[in-house]
């Protein structure tokens, strides 16, 4: 990383809050709540609010036993993860809960709490503030290790529509069930074209493990990387924002086979500058290569950003995705033991990759016990019927294991072809 590449903070001002961001925009992000309605509104998904409490009449008035067993409660304007309380369970009896931290809090607790953020303890601008409850976003299964009783978030840079770095950051046993540097989270950095996390740092110090364990911060891969970046794009889109941060959390549904929801917890229009460390990467020259780029959408933005904020380093150690050419030798593993390293063609015309009948038949792949089933095939010469096999190989070094259709080429030069099931993760290359 030169130093020309990393943005200071008058050039993070000058060049990019103040020019491309609405005064409208920035008054938006500096209330939780004012954010949650606009992107609700815009079909972004927040966590629910349970109450919003702005004065002491409401305080009063409100029946705390109404809450559910776990919750948390916030300053409108806060920042740093200040006067927020992650309520994790209910305790022993009615009106008792237990705080991330291990805390039994009864009702007056919450009420002093709630009371010192109406007075603006916790406020940017240290004027009275609103508090509000919300659903608590539960931590991921994927985060289980590497979080202390917390939930991480993902935060995305998003400038001109296009997601530009990413970092998430881990609570501690320090950081109290919070996600901010400040309180002592840890964070790592995310490769933007896989998701995969990077370089870590503890108190702004590189770091290769989670705090206090022997956890591997680097090759995480983040659940649903697409969903984040795209909630992301959409985010700054609805507010109005041309460069901005989303803090993303990612809600896991009770049911682990179903994905997790992609919520946005807040966004900053002036983020904080320390992502560029756990990149090993510098903003002002990403910033500096999309200035000005006309992007159609979100799934655009995503391409760009996958395109060019790979990390390099990343992409040597294997990590990140393989390159394939058009064309590419790949060893089929038979069904019969035998292995045969077969000239294949990439197609992403295609969306399920397919064999030759006869080759597949010299390698025990239409043997009973490994055939899936039939499909109708659409083709120039009509509807055929194809038999679908299981398979597999291995293509740039990674194994593959799928399924493919199979289909008459003995006349054609290429007994294989790729479609894009298969190449998922792999960036293709062609010179
Ligand atoms: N609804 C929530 N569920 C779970 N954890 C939360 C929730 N809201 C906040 N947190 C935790 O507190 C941290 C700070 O919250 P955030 O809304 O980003 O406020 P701040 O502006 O103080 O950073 C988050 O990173 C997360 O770890
Ligand atoms: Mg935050």
């Amino acid at each position: 990383m030169k130093i020309n590449d990393v943005l200071g903070l008058n050039s993070r001002n000058h060049l990019y809050t103040s020019v491309y961001n609405t005064r409208i925009g920035k008054k938006i992000a500096n209330s939780k709540l004012k954010t949650k309605k606009v992107l609700r509104h815009e079909g972004v998904r927040v966590p629910k609010s349970y109450a919003v409490i702005r004065n002491q009449e409401d305080l009063e008035r409100f029946d705390f036993l109404t809450l559910p067993n776990d919750f948390v409660i916030k300053p409108d304007n806060g920042l740093g993860g200040q006067g927020i309380i992650v309520v994790e369970r209910g305790g022993m009896y009615a009106g008792e809960w237990v705080t991330s931290q291990g805390t039994v809090m009864n009702v007056e607790d919450l009420k002093l709490q709630i009371a010192d953020i109406l007075a603006g303890q916790y406020s940017m601008d240290d004027l009275a503030d609103v508090a509000y409850v919300e659903e608590r976003v539960r931590v991921h299964p994927v985060f289980a290790k590497y979080s202390y009783h917390g939930t991480p978030d993902i935060r995305v840079i998003v400038f001109n529509m296009v997601p530009v770095m990413s970092y998430v950051r881990l609570p501690t046993e320090e950081s109290g069930g919070r996600a901010n540097l400040f309180q002592g989270a840890a964070a790592v950095g995310i490769d933007m074209a896989t998701g995969i996390t990077t370089y870590g740092v503890h108190h702004a110090k590189p770091t290769d493990f989670f705090p206090g364990s022997r956890r591997k911060l680097s090759g995480i891969q983040i659940p649903q990387w697409d969903d984040v970046l795209e909630t992301a794009i959409k985010a700054a889109s609805s507010v109005g924002l041309g460069y901005m941060a989303s803090d993303i959390v990612l809600q896991p549904d009770d049911d682990p086979e179903k994905p997790s929801t992609p919520m946005i917890l807040e966004i900053n229009a002036q983020p904080g500058l320390k992502i560029q460390i756990a990149n090993r990467a510098g903003l002002r020259e990403r910033l500096e290569r999309i200035k000005g780029l006309k992007i159609k959408d979100a799934k655009h933005g995503i391409r760009i950003a996958k395109a060019l904020f790979a990390d390099p380093k990343l992409m040597e150690k294997g990590l990140g995705r393989k390159a394939v050419g058009a064309y590419e030798d790949v060893e089929v593993w038979g069904n019969n033991g035998e292995r045969r390293v077969v000239r294949a063609k990439i197609d992403t015309g295609a969306d399920s990759s397919s064999i030759d009948k006869t080759l597949a038949g010299e390698l025990g792949l239409l043997d009973t016990d490994n055939f899936l089933y039939n499909t109708h095939f659409e083709s120039a010469l009509g509807r055929t019927m194809r038999q679908v096999v299981g398979i597999r190989y291995v293509m740039a070094g990674r194994k593959m294991k799928s399924r493919v259709s199979v289909a008459e080429r003995s006349k054609v030069k290429y007994k294989m072809l790729i479609g894009k099931r298969d190449l998922k993760d792999f960036v293709i290359v062609v010179d």
